[in-house]
C-alpha cells in the first residue's frame, strides 16, 4: 500500500446541534479551552505523518481558513511585545512542510458526499479521514494506528469502538470477523441501524485511512439514512471488493459534536492540559 500522505477534514456541514453558536461560525471552530476541534484533529493527522491536509468547507466556514493561514500584524504585535511563548503557538499552528488545500461542497448532501468532494485533490492514492467533532485522547494518534493497520493488513480501515445497545442508532455499526486482538474484518456495515437490528454493537467513530477505490462506489452511492449520501453505504460497497478491517483504537473519545460530549471535554482537557479547577 502506498504512503499515506494525505487527510480530507470534512467540515460542511450545518451543526445545527449547536445553533444559535454555530449560525455564523463553523462546529469546527468552537474550543476545547483553548483550541479550536479542528485543531485538534490537525495535529492528531500531522502527527500521524500526513503532510497534506484537505478541507471540504461550505459557507460559514471562511473562519477556518483563517485560523490555519498567518497574521503578520499579529505576529508583529505579539514579537514588538517579546510575548514569545504566544508568537510560538500562533506561528506553529501548521508546521513548514504541510499544505492546507480547501475545496467547497456547495450543497450538504451528506459526509459520503463531502469525500467525494476530495477525489480531484487526493487522486489514486490512500488517505485518511478525520471528524473534527470526535476528540479522541489518544496516547498514539489514532490515525496512526489505523495508518498501521492498514500497513499490517492491506485494505482501508475505520476506528471503531464498542458501544451500548441502546446507543447503535447513532453510529455506523458494523460486523466481521477477528484477524486480531483489536481488529476485524467487516462482512457488513449499516449505517444507524435500532438496536434490535444492529448486527453488534461495534460502531465505527470518526477516523478512517481509505483506499482510493472508494470513490468509484462513492460516485453509485443514492441517498440514504436521513436524505443523505453515507459514506458508511459506499464502505459497504467497496467492501465487495476491497477487505476493509475495524480497529478497535487506543485512546478516549469525546463526542464534540453533541452538547454532553462537549462539555465533558472541556472538562478533562481543562483538567489534565491546563490544570483547570472548578
Ligand atoms: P454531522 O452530521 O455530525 O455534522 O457530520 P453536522 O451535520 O454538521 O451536525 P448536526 O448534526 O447538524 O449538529 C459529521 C461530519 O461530517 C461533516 C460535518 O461537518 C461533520 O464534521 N459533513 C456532514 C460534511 O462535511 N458535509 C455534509 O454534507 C455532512
Amino acid at each position: 500500500m502506498k504512503h499515506v500522505r494525505k487527510a480530507v477534514f470534512p467540515v460542511a456541514g450545518l451543526g445545527t446541534r449547536f445553533l444559535p453558536a454555530t449560525k455564523a461560525m463553523p462546529k469546527e471552530m468552537l474550543p476545547v479551552v483553548d483550541k479550536p476541534l479542528i485543531q485538534y484533529a490537525v495535529e492528531e493527522a500531522i502527527e500521524a505523518g500526513i503532510t497534506e491536509l484537505i478541507f471540504v468547507t461550505g459557507r460559514n466556514k471562511r473562519a477556518i481558513e483563517d485560523h490555519f493561514d498567518r497574521v503578520p500584524e499579529l505576529e508583529a504585535d505579539l514579537e514588538a511585545k517579546h510575548k514569545t511563548k504566544l508568537l510560538d503557538i500562533v506561528r506553529n499552528v501548521i508546521p513548514s512542510n504541510v499544505n492546507c488545500i480547501y475545496t467547497r461542497q456547495s450543497n450538504p448532501l451528506g459526509l459520503g458526499h463531502a469525500v467525494l468532494c476530495a477525489e480531484p485533490i487526493v487522486g489514486d492514492e490512500p488517505f485518511a479521514v478525520l471528524l473534527a467533532d470526535d476528540l479522541i485522547d489518544a496516547p498514539v494518534s489514532v490515525t496512526r494506528q489505523l495508518i498501521e493497520t492498514t500497513e499490517r493488513h492491506n485494505g482501508s480501515a475505520l476506528a471503531i469502538e464498542n458501544v451500548a445497545r441502546d446507543q447503535t442508532g447513532k453510529y455506523g455499526i458494523i460486523s466481521g470477523s477477528l484477524v486480531d486482538a483489536a481488529t476485524t474484518r467487516l462482512d457488513a456495515i449499516i449505517e444507524k441501524p435500532a438496536p434490535d437490528e444492529a448486527p453488534s454493537t461495534l460502531a465505527v467513530v470518526g477516523r478512517y485511512v481509505l483506499e482510493p477505490q472508494i470513490f468509484e462506489h462513492l460516485r453509485r452511492t443514492r441517498v440514504g439514512v436521513g436524505g443523505e449520501i453515507q459514506l458508511t453505504d459506499g464502505i459497504a460497497s467497496l467492501m465487495a471488493v476491497r477487505p476493509v478491517f475495524g480497529y478497535q483504537y487506543q485512546g478516549i473519545r469525546y463526542d464534540c459534536g453533541s452538547k454532553t460530549g462537549f462539555f465533558h471535554a472541556t472538562v478533562e482537557f481543562g483538567r489534565k492540559y491546563h490544570g483547570l479547577r472548578i
